[in-house]
């Protein structure tokens, strides 16, 4: 990357294709258009958008369920992966291979679900070998998020010899990449889910040394169980994240970052007062740009290629509506990655 001397990101009007989000009679329904580069926002970097994928966000955002979409008409797509073609940022230049994941992308501003996107260069983090432009998208902002949760527990102090840490919701996008990257970092891992037959396998080849059902986490009424994990990395909240802070060993660290299971905490005092523990909310949108680059380093040092594709589908930019879909109805797995180019 060197200096661009190029003072305009955007410039002439020209169409592309993309998903669009718009006002509807139940609030809003995301439908495939040709769009005009007008209604993009004038950000100093403009990407010709490779790949995208789809994230719970992104499904809720597509099926026009609440909590996402914060303007209309609005581009859905939390991350974005793609070429520069254009910046007046002094990090990048034309050609530029980028991928950005949060940032308000398919919230409060224009995502990457469409052929061009316009972003903040300064949010924006080079792909990193060994990893191609597809499979950072792969890892998109739910590998993100499991990276953050990594240096969350490891800014506590946590070391693979305090003992296991505990991944919930591990068969999907955050939980599947928290079990390589925590494996693969020398943890033994325990991964919760709520298809341990189907999934056994699965997980298991991921490097989890034990897969249980989540069934077994939920508190049962006791606030306090047998003392099994030093660290916890959740992605569904309920039930599951009071059990899981039920069984966390004195002063271990669980992060939180998803409510899959419930937005509710039904959970109790006595883990925090009598074993010292701590419990880290895990936010990847306003991730300040050090802290994305040390989590993307993370990411290229301990999570296999290979790995990843064994656990990514991809699918053209026309077939993200049924995907979204599949995924609220939680028999997704893994990480969905949308090629924008394919069709
Ligand atoms: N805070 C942040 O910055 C941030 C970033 C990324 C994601 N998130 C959030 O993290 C959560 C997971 O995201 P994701 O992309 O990994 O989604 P995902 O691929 O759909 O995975 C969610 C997993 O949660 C489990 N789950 C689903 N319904 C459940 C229920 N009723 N009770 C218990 N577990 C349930 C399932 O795991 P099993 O298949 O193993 O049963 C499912 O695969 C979402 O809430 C998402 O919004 C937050």
């Amino acid at each position: 990357m060197t200096a661009n001397t190029a003072n305009t990101a955007h410039t002439a009007s020209t169409g592309f294709t993309g998903w669009i989000t718009r006002e509807s009679p139940d609030g809003h329904s995301a439908t495939l258009e040709e769009l005009d580069s007008g209604i993009l926002e004038d950000r100093d970097t403009t990407l010709r958008v490779h790949y995208s994928s789809v994230n719970y966000k992104d499904a809720l955002a597509l099926q026009g369920r609440p909590g996402v979409v914060r303007r209309l008409p609005l581009v859905p797509g939390i991350d974005v992966t793609g070429e520069v073609v254009g910046s007046r940022h002094p990090l990048w230049r034309e050609g530029d291979m980028v991928t950005l994941n949060g940032a308000g992308l398919g919230e409060d501003r224009h995502g990457g679900l469409a052929e061009l996107a316009t972003v903040d260069g300064g949010d924006l983090v080079a792909v990193p070998a060994p990893f191609t432009p597809a499979q950072a998208a792969a890892v998109g902002t739910a590998g993100f998020t499991a990276a953050l949760g990594l240096l969350a527990l490891e800014r506590q102090g946590l070391a693979p010899e305090h003992g296991p840490v505990l991944v919930t919701g591990a068969g999907g996008g955050v939980g599947s990449i928290a079990v390589a990257l925590l494996a693969h970092a020398g943890y033994e891992v325990i991964a919760a889910t709520g298809r341990p037959e189907l999934l056994h396998d699965r997980l298991t080849a991921l490097g989890a040394a034990q897969v249980v059902d989540r069934a077994e986490l939920a508190p049962k009424g006791r606030p306090l169980a047998k003392q099994r994990w030093a660290g916890v990395v959740d992605a569904v909240g309920g039930p599951v994240l009071a059990g899981a802070l039920a069984g966390l060993r004195h002063s271990g660290t669980a992060t939180t970052c998803g409510n899959a299971a419930s937005a509710e905490f039904p959970g109790n005092v006595l883990p925090f007062i009598l074993r010292g523990v701590a419990l880290i909310g895990i936010d990847s949108v306003r991730t300040p740009r050090g802290r994305r680059e040390a989590a993307w380093q993370l990411l290229a040092r301990h999570l296999d290629p290979a790995l990843l594709d064994g656990v990514t589908r991809t699918i053209p930019l026309a077939a993200v509506q049924d995907a979204a879909a599949g995924m609220l109805a939680g028999q997704g797995t893994g990480r969905i990655v949308v090629d924008v180019r394919a069709r």
